[in-house]
């Protein structure tokens, strides 16, 4: 069954302080986007890319395509993205050809994820799980809070889930693709990644041992750590 991948790069990455929409800011001198594409084309699974881009960057995110070197055997689109995370990938889904049965969805901002782990998620997919996660264990304590109306403001603790049972998910998301497509149908509020849309058919998602250097680049600090992940890699 041939692999392809949608990633969502369509955020502007506000957490990251101001600039450019985050998947397009450097790390090492390399858009983090580039660094993303290259670490899903690094899976000879996967045959197509779909990077969905900022509604006013998609020639911008074009241009990126062609200065960088891609591997040549996978194939690379662009399309424009929506106002969240769920609109985008819903339009990433939408232009891919009919012959992908299965499809990663992983975020720009995991510029970092190791080939072993896209492998993995792949292969749990084929091996007919509707839905994968990569995830790893926690290494704080979780609070459930009643949230403050402002921000800053002490916030009662509600409840702590025990921690050994909770478990953090990065991407790739692995997914039949029928399966994520009815999910994108009917799960209308909004959701922070694509597996639980497909938890709320009601069916089952397994996860597979995700890997540190797949972490997310959200906060300044972030941009820090994965450009000394390069570095190391470089030695
Ligand atoms: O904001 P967050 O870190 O959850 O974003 C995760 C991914 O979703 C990022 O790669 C971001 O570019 C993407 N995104 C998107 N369209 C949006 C918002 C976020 O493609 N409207």
């Amino acid at each position: 069954i041939p692999v392809a991948a949608v990633i969502p790069a369509a955020g502007r990455g506000v957490r990251l302080g101001p600039g450019a929409p985050k998947a397009l800011r450097a790390l090492n001198g390399t858009p983090m986007l580039i660094h993303a594409l290259r670490a899903l084309a690094a899976s000879r699974h996967v045959s197509l890319v779909v990077v969905v881009a900022p509604p006013d960057g998609t020639a911008e995110v074009k241009s990126l395509l062609d200065v960088h070197a891609l591997p040549e055997r996978t194939d690379f689109l662009v399309v424009p993205g929506g106002d969240s995370r769920q609109e985008s990938v819903r339009l990433g889904l939408d232009a891919l050809p009919p012959e992908y049965g299965i499809v990663l969805v992983h975020d720009a901002a995991r510029p970092l994820v190791p080939v072993d782990t896209v492998d993995a998620v792949i292969e749990a997919v084929r091996e007919g799980a509707p839905a994968v996660v990569p995830a790893l264990p926690l290494a704080d304590t979780v609070k459930e809070v009643e949230p403050a109306a402002v921000p800053g403001d002490p916030e009662p603790v509600v409840a702590t889930p025990v921690r050994a049972r909770l478990r953090a998910v990065q991407t790739p998301q692995g997914f039949d693709r029928e399966t994520l497509v009815r999910a994108h149908e009917t799960v209308t509020e909004d959701v922070t990644d694509d597996a639980s849309m497909v938890e709320q058919l009601g069916l089952g998602v397994v996860t597979v041992p995700g890997h540190e250097e797949a972490f997310k680049v959200t906060r300044p600090l972030d941009l820090v750590l994965a450009e000394a992940v390069l570095a190391r890699r470089r030695l």
